[in-house]
């Protein structure tokens, strides 16, 4: 039997943040035996802010870098950048034709971005389009992401039931999200009520993955924790040392009533200090190899493979529904 197709993508907008190797990119270490996976760089996605043009380009690069550091088979997933890919966006319009202005409106990335802007680009409202099309037009079954991005999978399964049950056929297969129960959404660590973010103008606020070995230490250091000075789980109301132990559970394996276990009678300090060395023990094998991809050929390789399989996929499909909704010659 064929493997059930399971996809997700990182954006290049910055560097990644322990939170996105947590949400995005750590699971899919087991996922690519499991599943035929496929693992792109929404790089239209990144424009839909101002960005600067020969950055993105090396961002793009680095994000690669960091895929196979991590320990992404190109052997086995199928890694591709998004513009490469024309039908990405060509599928984008079909779908934009069929959502509505309301449901857009709604998603909560749009509302958090556009708050305090009064001029935010036309990309930045219709992205969840976008991302319908990056899932639909491979037919993926399964998108795993972080809490931030169930929504706009939820949209992309509402577009693909509502297009369906228009033509009359199971022209696109309704994606699930893939939430993780642990690290669905870890927290700034100066401001334990937001996510960490890739943009953040706080330099203490996220930890990246390619951050030395002391920066990771001053930023947990100074993580924002409350005055209770007891070690408990609880995010309502010690949402700061939640996340340090929620960060303490990814990282080794623990569930968390064993971490809280391991901690009773511990300080914050000893907390902070033992997430630290946890993270850094991780991220360093990670950034040795991040080092070596960078200036391999590999990653050239994996991506010219990506483009020649995905696009032949995405074609198949995009004809289909270009057909079906009667646009072009029949
Ligand atoms: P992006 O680039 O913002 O984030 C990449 C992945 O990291 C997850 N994530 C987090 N997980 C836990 N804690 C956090 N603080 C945290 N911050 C981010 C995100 O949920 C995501 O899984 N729109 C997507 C990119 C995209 C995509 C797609 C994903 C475009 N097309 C199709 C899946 C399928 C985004 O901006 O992710």
């Amino acid at each position: 039997m064929s493997k059930e197709r399971l996809l997700t993508g990182l954006q290049p907008s910055g560097a990644l943040t322990i939170g996105n190797y947590i949400g995005g990119v750590k699971r899919l270490l087991k996922y690519q035996d499991e599943y035929d996976t496929f693992l792109f760089v929404p790089d239209m996605h990144a424009i839909t802010v101002t960005q600067e043009p020969a950055l993105l380009h090396k961002r793009i690069k680095e994000l690669v870098a960091i895929y196979l550091a991590v320990g992404i088979d190109p052997k086995k997933v199928h890694l591709y950048i998004q513009s490469e890919n024309l039908y990405h966006a060509n599928l984008s319009w079909i779908l934009e034709c069929h959502s509505y202005f309301g449901e857009m409106s709604r998603m909560h990335q749009f509302k958090e971005k556009s708050k305090n802007h009064e001029n935010f680009t036309c990309g930045l409202f219709t992205y969840p389009a976008l991302m319908a099309a990056d899932i639909l037009l491979y037919d993926a079954k399964y998108v795993p992401t972080g809490a931030d991005q169930k929504q706009h999978v939820e949209l992309a399964r509402n577009i693909a039931d509502r297009f369906n049950s228009r033509y009359g056929k199971e022209y696109f297969v309704k994606p699930e999200p893939v939430i993780p129960e642990v690290g669905a959404r870890i927290r700034d660590l100066q401001d334990p009520s937001k996510k960490m973010s890739k943009s953040t103008d706080n330099p203490k606020a996220s930890v990246f993955m390619t951050d030395d070995e002391k920066s990771i230490r001053k930023k947990f250091a100074s993580a924002v924790t409350d005055s209770d000075g007891k070690i408990s789980f609880d995010e309502e109301n010690k949402p700061g040392v939640s996340n340090l132990l929620t960060l303490y559970s990814v990282f080794t394996g623990l569930k968390i009533d064993e971490v809280v276990a391991k901690f009773q009678g511990s300080g914050y300090g000893d907390l902070k200090n033992e997430v630290a060395n946890v993270v850094i023990d991780t991220m360093k094998p990670i950034q040795d190899k991040y080092k070596y991809y960078l200036e391999s050929t590999e990653i050239d390789e994996a991506l010219d493979e990506g483009r020649e399989f995905t696009n032949k996929i995405a074609k198949e499909k995009y004809e289909i529904i270009r057909n079906v909704v009667g646009l072009g010659r029949n």
